[in-house]
């Protein structure tokens, strides 16, 4: 009952959007209006969300969770998409058009030259109306680019006190596979097929990595087809706890990747041991996140490694807050997506704040992080922030 209320809550909100959309978006493009072809795509615009909310409550109620739900959602997600884009477009309409009519108030009386006023106010109309189809543009684009590839890249990382025999280690992080209607198995077979040309020293995965649980067994067995000298090993997120956990937990148990849930291990490579820490993930602690990846770290941490150089896995960015009072070197860290939105690879919400530490690299006293953007996500909308496959290279930095 409380599930039916919620999806008419939102049924409701959103058909109310659209309409509100369509018609402000109108009242700004009056000139544009005219085309029959705009008016006939506008029309049918809040009823398409309307069916796609509908198919999926349908797909959803009658336990389809399938081709119908995959495509109902893109639907409702496309509709969000370019709402929005709609939406941010208003003002800067409403504010062209404005400026248009103080530049004719003010401009003097025209003699003969050109071009004509009526043309000059042609021309501002139009200026107008470029707003939305610049801005629709822009929303088609990171809808399209939330479907390109996956960005393979090194990114170095420098340390002070870093143990000679882990000079350009090399560890392949993956996060936020979010295997199901996105990034399913065979982009995974395809992503790892690229990756196997390389070889890496040790293969970390920070949560969140199969919705569709069905999914999980055999993409665990495709990572661990990835060249690695030490294997691989998963940290929980917040998607996991969603989903069927008990499931999960049985799952990762029998496959060759190793679970840490605020546990840490020692590895040895070559002449050097490193302590490799993972932590649980708070899921809806908004509150008291910091305090809740305290303790998890706390509880994780090798005690008889104390002077080891140490990499924290933790779905949460913010673990960084916390990690340099226990002596973290390096942490790795998703969940956010980079906001999705980013420029010159840096999330564009970096300044908002919501969530710190968005996407790359950061530094808190002695302790390291990068933010993954993720492989894969579970809303179709990407720009300027790829989804990636860092490879983090260990290297010495002189102390100056
Ligand atoms: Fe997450």
């Amino acid at each position: 009952m409380q599930r039916m209320f919620f999806f008419l809550s939102v049924l409701t909100v959103y058909t109310f959007l659209t309409f509100t959309v369509r018609f402000l978006v109108r009242k700004a493009n009056e000139k544009i209006w005219k085309s029959k072809g705009i008016d006939r795509i506008a029309f049918f615009f809040p009823y398409f969300a309307f069916l796609a909310i509908g198919l999926i409550i349908g797909s959803a109620t009658f336990g389809n969770r399938g081709m119908i739900l995959l495509i109902s959602f893109t639907m409702a997600a496309v509709t969000l998409i370019f709402s929005f884009a709609a939406i941010f477009s208003i003002p800067f309409t409403f504010l062209t058009l404005l400026l248009s009519r103080i530049a004719a108030r003010l401009s003097p009386p025209v003699k003969s030259q050109t071009p004509n006023p009526a043309e000059r106010r042609k021309v501002l109309k139009w200026m107008a109306a470029s707003a939305p189809v610049i801005f629709l543009g822009t929303a088609s684009k990171g809808f399209a680019d939330s479907f390109g590839s996956v960005k393979i890249h090194q990114v170095p990382m420098y340390f002070s006190d870093l143990p000679s025999d882990l000079e350009n280690f090399k560890i392949l992080h993956l996060s936020d596979l979010h295997l199901g209607y996105y990034f399913n198995l065979d982009d995974l077979e395809r992503l790892i097929a690229r990756l196997r040309r390389y070889s890496f020293d040790l293969v970390l995965i920070t949560g969140d990595l199969a919705d569709d649980t069905k999914q999980l067994k055999d993409a665990l067995n495709l990572i661990d087809q990835l060249p690695s000298s030490h294997g691989a090993f998963f940290s929980l997120g917040n998607h996991e706890h969603f989903r069927d956990l008990g499931f999960i937990l049985k799952t990762v148990e029998k496959s060759p990747v190793r679970l840490l849930r605020d546990e840490s291990t020692a590895i040895q490579h070559k002449s050097a041991a490193f302590t490799l820490i993972g932590i649980d993930d708070p899921v809806f602690m908004h509150r008291n996140i910091s305090g809740f990846l305290r303790t998890s770290v706390k509880k994780a941490m090798n005690r008889k490694n104390e002077d080891a150089f140490k990499i924290l896995m933790s779905h949460r960015p913010r673990a960084l807050d916390v990690s340099a009072e226990f002596g973290i070197d390096l942490i790795l860290a998703g969940h956010t997506h980079g906001g999705q939105v980013g420029i010159n690879r840096r999330s564009l919400f970096e300044s908002v704040n919501i969530e710190k530490y968005l996407w790359g690299k950061y530094a808190k006293g002695k302790s390291q992080l990068y933010t993954s953007s993720g492989v894969g996500h579970w809303f179709p909308f990407r720009l300027g922030c790829p989804a990636e496959t860092p490879v983090l290279i260990l290297k010495s930095k002189a102390i100056t």
